[in-house]
């Protein structure tokens, strides 16, 4: 026998029963977008490697370990998209998108490709759903923006369960003056750092905060906050990104320790975490990238916005609040008699025409067979299709939860499935 073929490490095949905890969560969250004016973006899935090397930085571990990147036919080097900020930044400036209003709010869906070492919630290709506004360097935007997924965590009712972790990184003024001041406090100590912390000493030493080797950590206890570095007007508009998420009651934990694995960032950078997941726990990060638009060549335009993983958000939904996905169906026929089989095509069809959710036995089995298949199937109703009931233009229709059975007329089958199943529902 060949050899079968598996898939890639740290991919998933998202079978049927799970894509249906998918699609409803893509419901909610195209509900929440739309209520808050938020419109779809689907930039394309590969693009320019150097569009991540620029965007989200050389010295990043994404861009320096993580990118499925290849050369096409012409040689450019092209880079399967590790996150979709920079492809929407790109796309922004682009199509000229500033022209249409000068704020553009944004949201998007789709896959991600890193190659990190895969585990429990961390994939070489997942999901992200995101939003971006670019435009505004408010912080009522900041606020919007983080209302707008604890909107979604809310339809999910998944609050209890979540913290959102909250910081200022400030503008490059208050950054410099945060930079030297850690580095000063570090210096004396560059010996006893770890060595991923060593190297980042020079190139990224805010990293060394969210180190997670103890040695690190236990240095980086006393460090100086980034808090106390933030300029007059950095201060500011973190003192009123706080002021108003207590003005919306959405509950957060100032974390000092709190730094984004991407270099775009400024002022306001927030995760989501929770405590269902284990070592990967962020189910949503993001923050301001003000400089981030005017580096990409377009116009000195400041943003902000977020992702988050699905995999993960659906990890956290099914350990707190697991949804149902037992399928249903409105209708299953069976038909009893292999020369009237000829006849369930078009009797499906039609139904299926007129709005029902329908199937059908294909592999000829045994009545019995068609009533475990369309228990399977969760139909609501069977209908029950022998010769005589063929010769008379009707099915046997069996409600399938009373066990009440009628005789239906073909052309009245679809209207009484739908009749019954919208009384159910208003009683429910
Ligand atoms: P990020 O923190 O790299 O930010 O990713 C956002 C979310 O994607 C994470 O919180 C996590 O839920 C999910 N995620 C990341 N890597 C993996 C992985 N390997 N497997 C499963 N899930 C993962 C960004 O990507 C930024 N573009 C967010 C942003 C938008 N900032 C501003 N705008």
């Amino acid at each position: 026998m060949p050899d079968k073929v598996q898939r890639v490490k740290g991919v998933n095949d998202i079978l049927p029963v799970e894509a249906r905890q998918w699609q409803v969560l893509e419901a909610v969250i195209q509900k929440v977008m739309n209520r808050y004016a938020y419109g779809e973006i689907r930039p394309p899935i590969f693009e320019k490697t150097e569009l991540f090397a620029r965007g989200v930085g050389e010295d990043t571990d994404i861009v320096s370990k993580e990118m499925y990147s290849f050369s096409d036919l012409g040689g450019s080097s092209l880079t399967l998209r590790p996150e979709l900020t920079a492809g929407v930044v790109r796309s922004y400036i682009q199509n000229n998108l500033q022209q249409i209003s000068p704020v553009q709010k944004l949201w998007y869906e789709g896959p991600m490709f890193r190659q990190e070492r895969p585990q429990k919630g961390r994939y070489r290709q997942f999901w992200q759903f995101g939003a971006e506004a670019i435009g505004s360097p408010n912080p009522e935007q900041d606020v919007e923006m983080i209302a707008l997924f604890y909107a979604i965590l809310k339809e999910l009712g998944i609050t209890d369960s979540v913290t959102l972790k909250i910081n200022s990184v400030g503008d490059t003024e208050s950054r410099t003056a945060y930079r030297s001041a850690l580095q000063d406090y570090l210096k004396p100590h560059l010996s006893e750092l770890s060595e991923t912390s060593q190297a980042r000493f020079e190139s990224n030493p805010l990293r060394i905060l969210d180190s997670k080797a103890p040695q690190d950590k236990e240095l980086v206890k006393d460090a100086p906050k980034i808090r106390e570095c933030l300029n007059e007007a950095s201060a500011n508009h973190y003192d009123q990104v706080l002021s108003m998420l207590k003005d919306l009651k959405i509950p957060y934990t100032q974390d000092d320790l709190l730094v984004r694995g991407l270099d775009y960032y400024t002022h306001t950078i927030f995760e989501f975490t929770s405590d269902a997941l284990g070592a990967q726990d962020a189910i949503c990060g993001g923050g301001r990238y003000n400089d981030l638009v005017k580096e990409l060549g377009g116009n000195d335009v400041p943003a902000i916005g977020w992702a988050s993983g699905i995999e993960r958000l659906l990890l956290v939904v099914e350990a707190i609040k697991p949804m149902n996905t037992d399928p249903v169906l409105d209708l299953y026929l069976v038909v009893l008699g292999d020369e009237l089989r000829i006849k369930a095509p078009q009797l499906v069809r039609d139904w299926r025409d007129q709005g029902l959710s329908c199937d059908a036995d294909a592999l000829r089995r045994s009545m019995k067979a068609q009533m475990r298949e369309a228990n399977r199937q969760g139909a609501r109703f069977v209908a029950i299709l022998g010769e005589d009931e063929f010769s008379q233009g009707v099915v046997q229709l069996k409600n399938f939860e009373s066990g009440e059975q009628e005789t239906v007329a073909f052309d009245q089958v679809a209207k009484t499935v739908l009749n019954s199943l919208s009384e159910r529902s208003e009683e429910s």
